[in-house]
């Protein structure tokens, strides 16, 4: 049974699934995930590399864009299965469509399903699992989604997610105008837009603690993108906003954000500056 809490979530979902990855031609989330990806090479692709087999969970994978940019990734190197898992089925039907058109169906299984019950799926047998872009914090309750997580991998393990950042949604509302939210932030909720569920955020600190508690070693907080935010057209799946392009369709512009971007991006000193935040937790 859905609750109405993931009902919510669904509806959200289940509309934007065909136009999802539209995200790819919006300039700032093009050098928002050039920098994802440059961080996932040093942080949870190189740990690994002595390995020949990786088994990877993708939990809350939407329309499966970084299981797909993970393998590009690892194909060369290793062995791959991985499992894809989400509660709206409309976004895991754009998946399954890429998967069949690149002929991945042997390396690629998908699940409809929640991840804060992952009973079905065994216990200690992942190597690294993903779930990017706020799916931890459009969880109902995030705390059970990382214990799932936790028991699913194997130990030495990686788990990298992606919140919202509480500091950046502070700055976010006020910037749209939207200064009766920041209460709401204060405890721990926001939204990018007027028309999207209210979400989990969560500060550097807070979601450190909460890996911490649940066994996760190592913990890693990186913000990113520290010095370039999106405007409220960004925020949107289609369309950008003027600012956003005129600056980062200048290729050497775009080149030299990503490189500083990246260059700081380890530094502590930063991390709240983040518009989202990534953690890494070793099990
Ligand atoms: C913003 S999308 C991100 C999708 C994908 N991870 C990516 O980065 O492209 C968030 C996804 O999380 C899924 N989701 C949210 N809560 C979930 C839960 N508890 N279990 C499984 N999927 C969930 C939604 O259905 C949606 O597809």
């Amino acid at each position: 049974m859905v609750n109405s809490h993931y009902k919510d979530v669904i509806k959200y979902f289940s509309k934007k699934a065909a136009k999802y990855d539209l995200v790819d031609e919006q300039l700032y989330w093009r050098l928002s995930d050039k920098l994802l990806e440059k961080i996932i090479q040093v942080k949870l692709i190189e740990p690994f590399l002595k390995k020949k087999e990786l088994k990877v969970l993708d939990a809350g994978a939407g329309t499966g864009r970084w299981s797909l940019i993970l393998y590009n990734f690892l194909k060369k190197s290793f062995k791959l299965h991985f499992d894809l898992v989400d509660i709206t089925k409309e976004m895991l039907t754009e998946a399954e469509r890429k998967i069949r058109k690149k002929g991945l169906t042997n390396t690629m299984e998908i699940h409809l399903g929640n991840i804060e019950d992952l009973s079905d799926y065994p216990n200690d047998y992942y190597n690294i699992a993903i779930s990017f872009y706020n799916v931890l914090s459009f969880s109902e309750n995030p705390e059970r989604a990382l214990k799932e997580v936790f028991r699913k991998l194997k130990k030495g393990g990686l788990y990298a997610s992606i919140v919202a950042n509480k500091y950046h949604s502070y700055f976010f509302s006020i910037l749209n105008n939207r200064v009766n939210e920041l209460a709401d932030i204060k405890s721990g909720k926001t939204r990018y837009t007027s028309e999207m569920p209210f979400i989990h955020c969560f500060t550097p600190n807070e979601i450190r603690k909460l890996y911490q508690k649940n066994g996760f070693k190592k913990v890693e907080v990186i913000g990113f993108p520290n010095f370039v935010y999106p405007n409220i057209e960004d925020a949107r799946i289609e369309g950008q906003s003027r600012q956003s392009k005129n600056l980062l369709e200048n290729k050497k512009n775009f080149q030299k954000i990503l490189a500083t971007e990246f260059r700081e991006c380890f530094n502590q000193d930063v991390v709240g500056r983040g518009n989202v935040l990534l953690i890494i937790g070793k099990k």
